[in-house]
């Protein structure tokens, strides 16, 4: 019985540790998929499939279901975990190796409850918990997308790599009791409002918490709809931070309008940010296709969410960092890498340029207390999303094999403390813990590192 109890545990713990893999590596790919030659389809059949397709790219069903180079949904996409890959299904209409043969109720079963169509429960790498408050018209519209607008591509699927006994799943069916909730029966049209749309969307359809929500001690995501302090307070993933979307000025959303929040969604860039790390693809496979009023309601809704810290308060800018730097005054480590190697692109004024190099003064992500996003960024670098709304498109390169670990340490703790930015100093021992989790290379070896 311990056995089996652990198993449960387990098994229960594994798929949750999946489902926080969420591949930050997803593929670049078309979501404009070829059209098969379906049956002569009605007019109200081909606006359906239409609507199918916008839902999927809100969605993102496109990043785990599509394999590095691969076919569009055949599947393949190696999801990590300690203990072996899980991959991702074919969910093309191919009868053999994909879903061709699923009736609505197996497709609704799998999307919006978590078990496949032999009955056994699927890991929540495949986010059912937050699919589960999509409406059942919304999920009529995928179906008929993926049965008659996706080609089908024959490819068999991959079986998991994880041993006995955490392979069996029929643990998963105790975490997808306790943890997912029921799916939505109500199918009545949303109310004209904005905010109610944005809510819809972000809980549902475009899972934002999956990644953006802290985990608890099951792994799972700690509130799946604003309970005023953690539902999308920030979650670590794939070595980054999702960071805070709240209402607090410091390292949340606090100091963004509406109209900042949509040009990110849209172009992964505003004025003094940009997207990278996992939100790089969320925007290029996802958000970039959503239209204009969407995305508006997800800015709407996002704005209603009050700050974790209710006694936070914003920063202000501070020229003084600026000055010393260009005076030549400021003679510690952390300057001078950041005059060596940052300053070109991010100025000695910490505002950058533009959409063209984001601003690290006073910006939320450089704010955030966990410096993990900002330690592995500098450790591998980074590339703007690809969008049609911003085709130019910068990069920054990498330093892991550049800078040691000290001075990634003191550059990063000289950028959160100075301009006015306040957050806690890095160490060598975070960039190292950092360094090897991310496989990046060795540090480089310097006798004259302080
Ligand atoms: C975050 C990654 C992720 C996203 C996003 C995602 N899936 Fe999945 N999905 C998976 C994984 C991984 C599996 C396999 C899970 C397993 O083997 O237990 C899966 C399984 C499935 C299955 C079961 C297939 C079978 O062979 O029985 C279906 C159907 C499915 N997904 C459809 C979708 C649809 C439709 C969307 C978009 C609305 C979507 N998925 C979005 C990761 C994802
Ligand atoms: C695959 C994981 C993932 C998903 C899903 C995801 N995000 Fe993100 N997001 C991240 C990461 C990682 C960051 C930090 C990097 C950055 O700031 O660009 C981030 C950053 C952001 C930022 C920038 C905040 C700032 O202060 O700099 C916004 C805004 C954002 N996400 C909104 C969303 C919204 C809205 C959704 C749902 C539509 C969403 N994200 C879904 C991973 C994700
Ligand atoms: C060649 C120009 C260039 C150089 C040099 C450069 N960066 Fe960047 N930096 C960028 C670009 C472009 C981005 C956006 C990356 C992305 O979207 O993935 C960025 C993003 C950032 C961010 C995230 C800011 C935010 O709010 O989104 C931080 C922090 C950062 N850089 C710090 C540094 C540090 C520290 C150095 C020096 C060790 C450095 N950068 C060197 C161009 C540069």
């Amino acid at each position: 019985m311990a056995v089996l109890s652990s198993a449960v545990v387990a098994g229960a713990a594994w798929a949750a540790y999946a489902f926080a893999q969420e591949p930050a590596s997803a593929p670049r790919v078309e979501t404009q998929v070829a059209q098969p030659q379906a049956a002569a389809a009605s007019d109200a059949d081909k606006a359906l499939i239409e609507k199918g397709r916008y839902l999927a790219a809100a969605a993102d069903c496109i990043a785990c279901h599509t394999a590095k180079g691969g076919k569009p949904f055949a599947g393949g996409l190696g999801i990590d975990s300690p203990i072996g890959k899980i991959y991702s299904t074919n969910i093309t209409p191919d009868k053999t190796t994909g879903i061709g043969d699923y009736t609505f109720q197996d497709f609704d079963n799998a999307v919006r409850r978590g078990v496949a169509k032999n009955g056994s429960s699927l890991y929540p790498a495949m986010p059912y918990v937050s699919y589960a408050k999509v409406k059942p018209s919304d999920v009529k519209a995928l179906y008929a997308y993926f049965m008659r607008g996706v080609q089908p591509v024959e490819q068999a699927n991959k079986p998991t790599d994880i041993v006995w006994p955490l392979s069996m799943r029929w643990p998963l069916r105790f975490w997808r009791m306790t943890f997912a909730p029921d799916a939505i029966t109500d199918d009545s049209p949303l109310p004209n409002d904005p905010i109610v749309r944005g809510r819809y969307l972000v809980e549902g359809l475009a899972h934002c918490s999956a990644c953006h929500t802290p985990r608890g001690v099951g792994l799972q995501e700690k509130s799946l709809t604003d309970d005023g302090h953690t539902f999308l307070s920030g979650g670590v993933i794939d070595g980054y931070l999702a960071k805070n979307l709240r209402g607090d000025s410091k390292d949340g959303l606090g100091t963004w309008s509406e109209a900042d929040i949509v040009a990110f969604l849209k172009g992964g860039r505003t004025a003094h940010s940009a997207a990278f790390g996992g939100m790089t693809e969320v925007v290029e496979n996802s958000t970039q296709h959503m239209s204009d009023a969407d995305l508006a309601a997800i800015a709407a809704y996002l704005k209603t969410l009050k700050p974790v810290d209710t006694a936070g308060s914003a920063l202000t800018a501070n020229p003084a960092a600026a000055a010393a730097l260009r005076a030549g005054t400021d003679r510690s480590n952390g300057a001078l890498t950041f005059l060596d190697n940052c300053a070109a692109c991010h100025r000695t004024s910490g505002v950058g340029y533009s959409e063209t190099f984001p601003a690290l003064a006073l910006s939320s992500a450089v704010n955030s207390d966990d410096p993990t996003s900002l330690i592995h960024l500098v450790l591998q670098g980074g590339e703007m999303p690809w969008t049609k709304a911003a085709p130019t498109h910068y990069g920054m390169p990498g330093f892991a094999d550049r800078l040691t670990n000290r001075d990634i340490a003191d550059v990063l703790t000289f950028v959160r403390s100075s301009w006015g930015n306040h957050a806690p100093a890095v160490t060598a021992d975070q960039v190292a813990k950092v360094r090897g989790a991310v496989k990046a290379p060795a540090q480089p070896t310097r006798a004259e590192n302080p």
